[in-house]
């Protein structure tokens, strides 16, 4: 039985990624803020090491986007955010990569987001996080490659979850959607059915790629 190791899987996409992953016979790790708190290396070493023999996939899905202006962002939101966005997973990935090439490889998913490549007022923490985790999976992916890891990210764009309600008013979504080329949110099901592709056999020769699933978004 394949296992994974799945991060923010209490909610949102994480929540979607689980409930698929469980359905088609996957051994799901999925633990909690207060089994693994991402903000706290030492949080994440310490679950870690209660998984002895590891996983074969590794999913970084948990992330915040708390926002902050240039001039308004502080050092305590910075260090958090990059903590948990971008330093956990590599913190992660450098714990399962022993695993992984012990067992012949591996696939691991990173979560990006449309904000890596582009961005709005008050998103500057989340998308310096979020590039980050761009060229984390880039240069993973190289390194990695000859052990037939393969490295990837997802980059949602607006899909229906508590980070987008939180983020932006009912009347903002409703302009977003507007203009998107699709004209609706995403659903967190469709993002998991990417990682779902990703992760599986069929995914054999891509690894790399930040992938965008936006709706059209990054094509207008
Ligand atoms: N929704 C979107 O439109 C969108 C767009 C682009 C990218 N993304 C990315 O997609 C991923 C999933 O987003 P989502 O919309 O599903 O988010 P969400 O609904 O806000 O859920 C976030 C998840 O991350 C977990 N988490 C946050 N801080 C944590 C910490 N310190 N330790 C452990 N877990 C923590 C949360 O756990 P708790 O329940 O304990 O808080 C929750 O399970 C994120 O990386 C996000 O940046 C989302």
């Amino acid at each position: 039985m394949t296992s994974v190791l799945l991060t923010g899987a209490s909610r949102g996409i994480g929540k979607a990624i689980k409930h698929l992953f469980l359905q088609r016979g996957m051994q799901v790790w999925a633990p909690s803020r207060q089994e693994m708190d991402l903000s706290d290396p030492d949080s994440i070493s310490r679950y870690t090491a209660s998984l002895t023999e590891g996983v074969d996939v590794l999913i970084n899905c948990a992330g915040i986007n708390e926002l902050a202006g240039v001039e308004e962002m502080t050092d305590e939101q910075i260090e958090k955010s990059i903590q948990i966005n971008l330093l956990a997973q590599m913190q992660l990935i450098r714990w399962v990569v022993p695993f992984m090439k012990h067992r012949g490889g591996g696939k691991i998913v990173n979560f990006a987001s449309i904000w890596c490549s582009f961005s709005k007022p008050r998103r500057i923490i989340y998308s310096v996080a979020k590039a980050g985790v761009k060229g984390l999976t880039t240069a993973a992916a190289v390194e990695l490659a000859t052990d037939n890891i393969l490295v990837n990210a997802v980059a949602p764009g607006f899909i229906n979850t508590e980070m987008t309600s939180q983020n932006n008013s009912p009347a903002q979504i409703q302009a977003l959607t507007r203009a998107l080329p699709m004209k609706r949110l995403g659903q967190p099901d469709e993002v998991a059915e990417l990682v779902w592709f990703l992760i599986s056999d069929k995914n054999t020769f891509m690894t790399g790629q930040t992938l965008f699933i936006d709706g059209g978004f990054s094509c207008i």
